[in-house]
């Protein structure tokens, strides 16, 4: 994004001697966590500077390395994510004119992240979205979460899958991709049981990024995981999104209480704001949502499986997001509480409507609501579920 990425310049040439640079592409693979001593990150940092997947080191958090890998596909569109809280921390993208800027909010250092944005491009657990009065219950066991949002708990609490370090697993053979592996102790957060949690980022020569969640656990718990990447399609922080244009295959959404908790009712999106099923730009109705869009979408799903459930374009720009899941349920936040505070790297303030985020779930409160899709994992089941963002130009 401008002002965002240092890497916002028309790039010619950088792909040029692809196939050789396949060849050398074919790297070591990484597992971060195990390099304990310098000589061994030496030599697992074996990358050309144009290889398929880029690793380099980008600073250390609570005593553990923490890296900024950087994903290309065949077009020499790129990707990079730190295993800082598994942000995706640019997605540098060629407009119509076909300059190049990234098309999501971040910094280029890990010190903009350490100032606790909210949530820009990352992975969210151990529950994303919220949880009244932080409390849920298993069969007759109450567990207490940190209320991090008003009365309630948001995002997994004090310090989320957000804000800790992944271990990594880099991977060069067919499109470039990153395995994150997390272990979320017994308690931490108040949640009940060890998660495993694994979430591989692959880049596709079709410019889609794959988010492929996996979680096990030894005791009864809930998970919720999603990427909380903020989009604006113009690759400008300073243009709002207001004139983006938004498709949503969803006839209901669930209302909410002031404090942003699901009321339990599946409301029709007939008739309202919220009817997004046709596209419309963001900013023809949102004067008439209260606090601005920050609610979930009940998808309508046709099957099983991952399906494509948002569209959103921009003119200016001509590019379009596609979102495809297989979750139930998407949480369209429009950058409300985004006040100007923060400011890109390049210094320029991002203020509200700066950008938005599409981030694909089960419902707000779940734990709490026994009538939507249930989030608890068992010992022995497996949670798995696949989110995909792909970015094109518009026909
Ligand atoms: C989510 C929530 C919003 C807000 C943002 C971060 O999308 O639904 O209410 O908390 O995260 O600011």
């Amino acid at each position: 994004m401008a002002g965002l990425s240092s890497k916002n310049k028309n790039n010619n040439g950088y792909m040029k001697n692809w196939h050789q640079l396949f060849i050398v592409s074919i790297m070591v693979t990484t597992l971060a966590a195990a390099c304990n001593n310098a000589e061994e990150k030496k030599e697992t940092v074996t990358a050309a500077p144009e290889a398929k997947l880029k690793q380099e080191k980008w600073g250390s958090v609570d005593g553990k390395d923490v890296y900024l890998y950087t994903l290309t596909n065949k077009s020499g569109a790129e990707v990079t994510i730190t295993n800082y809280g598994g942000i995706v921390t640019s997605w540098v993208s060629p407009d119509k004119n076909g300059i190049k800027s990234s098309v999501v909010l971040g910094f280029d250092s890990l010190s903009g992240y350490l100032a606790r944005p909210p949530y820009f491009g990352a992975i969210i657990g151990r529950y994303g979205n919220r949880i009244a009065k932080g409390s849920f219950k298993i069969d007759t066991a109450t567990y207490t979460l940190a209320k991090n949002n008003g009365a309630n708990h948001l995002h997994g609490g004090d310090k989320g899958f957000d804000k800790v370090v992944w271990d990594a697993i880099t991977q060069t053979t067919g499109p470039a991709s990153l395995t994150l592996h997390y272990l979320s102790k017994d308690g931490e957060e108040g949640y009940p049981g060890n998660l495993k949690v694994n979430v591989t980022y692959t880049f596709t020569d079709d410019n889609e990024l794959n988010m492929e969640y996996s979680a096990e656990t030894d005791k009864p718990t809930v998970v919720n995981l999603t990427n909380h990447s903020y989009f604006n399609l113009t690759g400008d922080p300073s243009t709002t999104i207001l004139n983006h244009s938004l498709q949503v295959n969803a006839d209901r959404y669930t209302p909410v209480d002031k404090g942003l908790i699901p009321t339990g009712e599946l409301k029709d999106v007939k008739g309202t704001p919220f009817d997004f099923l046709q596209p419309h730009t963001i900013g023809e109705r949102i004067a008439a949502v209260d606090g601005g869009y920050d609610h979930n979408f009940v998808l309508t799903k046709k099957e099983k499986g991952v399906e494509l459930v948002a569209t959103l374009s921009d003119s200016l720009s001509g590019r379009k997001l596609e979102v495809f899941t297989e979750e139930p349920g998407l949480q369209f936040y429009s950058g409300n509480f985004l006040d100007g505070t923060i400011k890109t790297s390049g210094g320029k303030a991002i203020n509200k409507y700066a950008a938005l985020c599409l981030e694909t779930q089960h419902f707000p409160d779940a734990p709490n609501q026994p009538a939507f899709p249930s989030t608890i994992l068992k010992p022995g089941e497996k949670y798995h579920t696949i989110t995909k963002y792909k970015i094109s130009l518009n026909k």
